[in-house]
């Protein structure tokens, strides 16, 4: 971040620009203490509260609060693992270019991520590389599920991604983590794809500090889902979970097992992905704002492209769209000869900017998974290129003109 020894000096004052931020308001504070004075804390009414507000605002008819984006995913995958009999070792389609986390899920519930590349204005696995992938592949039985990213919050073509599936017999899994209100053809990322998950970590859109969630209209993946991310239990409704009484669904059980407690008789393998009332009421508190988080995110946008358009021979801006939710401003040096991502990276820090990598090029950059490094050598040339050079800054909610105005003037400085 900010160095105290800059060699490379600027004539005004220095700022900090944050690639996110998080106030705590009034009704932050309502919120938190509401929870504090209703003496519980593990997953409650304010968890049950926001699942609802969240699957009307995607437009489901379910949504699992989870602690994580992470804890999602993998109840997600196992969730189809258990409905559809996967075995271990099914491929899993998907991007290069994201958070490790999509990798690392696969990897966690025994799948194996397959990458295909990205299209190098919207970051996402595109319809085209999917199926040309299907197509080449003589082993398309070990196949089972395609997970795409809406990275930066730039929804895939989920439509056609459907269709790809529909016709090879595969599952979909849309991460929609960073990609909070984004609409694709009229509807709301995240509501098209059998099963998909979202992240309020505090840098997103929408933030709970940490939290996650799944969203589905199938009634017996939400069923899972709840199962799994509470170590399996038979039941994890609030009746149960209270221990105030037994629900009705459970009487089967209470004729199989005498001294029936729901919440320590276990029907599957699971985790404890719960969340806490705290994230659940914190994430609440954005969900309110979201129409004016959106729209504040998308006018930084364009008041930065508009003021760094005369950069665009050296510098990709991010393309605009009023259907996207943007996670941060991403930027993709043109050309790394005339000047490198690691100078620009370190001028912007030095001035007060923060930077963060576009993700990297997970089978060729991330050293967790460079045992793929020599399978996918040249083969992700977008993804490559943009790991090396892709960064992003901060467009949030909380920048003044008078930050944007200091981000134009950094800019001007290094690039003039
Ligand atoms: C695209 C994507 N998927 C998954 C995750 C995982 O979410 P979490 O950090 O909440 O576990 C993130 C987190 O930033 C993400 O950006």
């Amino acid at each position: 971040m900010h160095s105290q020894k800059c060699s490379y000096k600027i004539n005004f004052m220095k700022k900090i620009i944050t690639v996110g931020d998080f106030k705590i308001g009034k009704e932050e504070k309502k919120a938190i203490s509401e929870v504090l004075v209703s003496g519980r804390l593990s997953e409650g009414l304010k968890t049950a509260e926001f699942e609802r507000m969240w699957a009307e605002f995607i437009e489901t008819r379910y949504c699992i609060a989870t602690s994580s984006g992470s804890g999602a995913l993998i109840t997600a995958l196992t969730a189809l693992k258990y409905l559809y009999n996967l075995p271990s070792g099914t491929k899993v389609i998907t991007s290069p270019l994201t958070y490790i986390a999509d990798a690392s899920s696969i990897s966690a519930v025994s799948f194996e991520p397959v990458f295909v590349d990205v299209d190098p204005l919207t970051f996402g696995i595109t319809p085209e590389l999917i199926e040309n992938h299907l197509k080449k592949t003589k082993d398309i039985k070990s196949y089972g599920i395609i997970l795409p990213v809406d990275l930066i919050g730039y929804p895939v073509q989920i439509d056609k991604i459907n269709k790809i599936a529909k016709k090879y017999g595969l599952l979909v899994v849309e991460d929609a983590a960073q990609a909070h209100g984004s609409v694709y053809q009229g509807k709301k990322c995240g509501s098209q794809a059998l099963i998909s998950i979202f992240s309020f970590y505090i840098a997103h859109n929408i933030q709970a500090g940490e939290m996650g969630a799944i969203v589905t209209n199938n009634p017996l993946l939400m069923k899972l889902c709840k199962q799994i991310k509470a170590q399996g239990r038979v039941c994890n409704c609030l009746v149960c979970t209270r221990a105030k009484g037994y629900c009705p669904n459970l009487l089967k059980f209470k004729d199989k097992i005498g001294d029936f407690d729901p919440r320590f008789t276990h029907e599957l393998i699971g985790y404890n992905f719960k969340t806490m009332e705290f994230q659940a009421a914190l994430g609440f508190t954005q969900l309110k704002k979201v129409k004016e988080i959106i729209k504040k995110r998308q006018r930084n946008i364009r008041y930065l492209n508009q003021k760094l358009n005369k950069y665009k021979d050296i510098l990709q801006l991010p393309l605009y769209s009023e259907k996207v939710s943007y996670l941060s401003y991403p930027l993709v040096i043109k050309k790394p000869k005339v000047i490198s991502r690691k100078f620009l990276r370190e001028k912007l820090e030095e001035n007060g900017i923060e930077t963060r990598p576009l993700f990297g090029c997970i089978p060729t950059q991330q050293p967790a998974y460079s045992f793929l490094k020599n399978q996918y050598r040249n083969k992700l040339s977008n993804a490559e290129f943009i790991g090396t050079n892709g960064f992003y800054i901060g467009c949030h909610q909380y920048l003044s003109l008078t930050d944007l105005n200091y981000i134009v003037k950094v800019f001007k400085k290094i690039l003039d």
